[in-house]
């Protein structure tokens, strides 16, 4: 199967940008992290954009960002936890590439990412972000593929990817998450 790109969707903390670079190496490809883009062409963080002009301007400059990247080849793409809630941002990354979808409970997002004061939304009381995880795992599933990220190490999690790669058909695989 030819691949253009891969792209890397998944609630916050659960490896989209540690895996991405990795399999990135793995692959000769270039890494492209949307959420670094966004705060090199504003020259803000993502809390200072969220702080500054709240989270309306920056869903605008992350949509911004993912037509800026359409014609990308050749990349593997790690996106914001958010970035594919807005359908338009997930049929442009549809069509790049392979979507997937990196998938770890709540607990165990919780535990990796403690009290991130980089992630404006996880400063929320639990059942709200509780809540935020069930609709988004909702969205996620549209991906491709699925990999389970639990009890894996990044490098697991990269072999996964590469297998089901070479496997082909594994990306009409089930899923169950
Ligand atoms: C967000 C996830 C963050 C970042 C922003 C909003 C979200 O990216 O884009 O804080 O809506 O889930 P990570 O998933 O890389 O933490």
């Amino acid at each position: 199967m030819k691949v253009n790109n891969i792209i890397l969707i998944g609630f916050m903390g659960s490896g989209k940008t540690t895996v991405g670079k990795k399999l990135a190496q793995e692959m000769g490809w270039q890494f492209i992290d949307t959420d670094r883009k966004i705060e090199e062409l504003t020259g803000l963080t993502i809390t200072e954009l969220f702080k500054a002009s709240g989270e309306m301007k920056f869903r605008s400059e992350e949509a911004l960002m993912i037509k800026k990247i359409q014609n990308q080849t050749q990349s593997v793409i790690a996106t914001g936890g958010g970035t594919v809630v807005a359908q338009e941002n997930f049929e442009i990354l549809k069509q790049m590439g392979v979507v997937v979808y990196l998938f770890a409970p709540l607990d165990s997002i919780l535990k990796r990412v403690k009290i991130n004061k980089d992630r404006p939304l996880l400063l929320q009381p639990l059942p709200v972000v509780e809540k935020l995880w069930l609709e988004r795992r909702e969205i996620y599933r549209q991906a491709d593929v699925t990999v389970d990220t639990r009890d894996k190490d990044a490098a697991e999690i990269v072999k996964e990817i590469l297998d089901l790669m070479q496997g082909g058909s594994s990306f009409a695989a089930e899923n169950r998450y």
